[in-house]
């Protein structure tokens, strides 16, 4: 709890920079630099190849959230709770109980509907730390979509934002909304607003890692790639297929 009050003590003092991770060596990198590590339900498209975020189940959740948080010591370790996980207050219940005690993670991820309040609500009264997210949210959406930018959506972002901080949400993910209204958003609330797509007027920024260093693929207008790994692991594989090839791998030093 102490570190999820550090999260929302820091607005109006700090950026939050916050990463996605879904294994060891990743977690491992990340805990020295980040405040937020969140093992999202991007995983499911970022690492396993799957179409959507909808098909990654609660179990293999779990399994990277496990991988991740007892590779953290430092950074508040967030798993997402995967789509039709928290259909209703007991479900919900039951599964962010599970994600917790199997991973000891600090927190849960929710995507907020519009409609399930009470649900969020009901995980923040049970003691478990509840991470909200509006805006595009890939759990609820079938095509990509920036938000807020007419009038009417914005105002329903503001309420949306209002009713997860009610819900007692300790920070709050906003995912592609237009500047003017993730401002608006940042600027009413007391607890944190970490964007991805949604301007530098947040209270801290989350990318998929995979995405900003060049790996996924993925690459949409709010993405920057901040290296590309992809060439560097390229360039790794091409020298040891010469070496396998020209019969110069494994030579002396790698042989018993
Ligand atoms: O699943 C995920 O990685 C997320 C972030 C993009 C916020 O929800």
């Amino acid at each position: 709890m102490k570190k999820i009050y550090k999260i929302i003590n820091s607005k109006n003092k700090k950026k939050l920079v916050c990463l996605t991770a879904y294994s060891k060596p990743f977690a491992k990198i990340l805990d020295k630099h980040c405040d937020i590590v969140l093992v999202g339900d991007s995983l499911a498209t970022a690492m396993l190849g799957m179409k959507d975020t909808h098909s990654v189940n609660l179990e293999t959740m779990i399994q990277h959230g496990v991988s991740v948080k007892s590779n953290l010591t430092n950074a508040v370790c967030v798993v997402d709770m995967p789509a039709n996980s928290y259909k209703n207050i007991n479900q919900a219940k039951k599964n962010a109980k599970l994600i917790l005690n199997k991973t000891k993670c600090d927190a849960v991820k929710m995507e907020c509907n519009g409609k399930n309040y009470k649900i969020i609500k009901s995980i923040v009264d049970i003691g478990i730390p509840v991470m909200g997210h509006i805006g595009f949210t890939p759990q609820y959406f079938k095509k990509f979509q920036a938000q807020g930018i007419l009038k009417v959506d914005k105002n329903r972002l503001l309420d949306e934002a209002e009713k997860n901080q009610k819900a007692g949400v300790f920070s709050l993910v906003l995912e592609c909304i237009n500047t003017a209204a993730a401002k608006a958003i940042t600027k009413s609330l007391k607890i944190p607003t970490i964007g991805i797509g949604s301007s530098v007027h947040c209270d801290g920024q989350i990318l998929v890692t995979d995405d900003m260093l060049g790996l996924s693929g993925f690459y949409p207008k709010f993405v920057k790639k901040f290296v590309n790994l992809n060439n560097i692991i390229e360039i790794g594989i091409k020298k040891y297929k010469k070496a396998v090839l020209g019969k110069k791998f494994p030579n002396k030093k790698n042989t018993f």
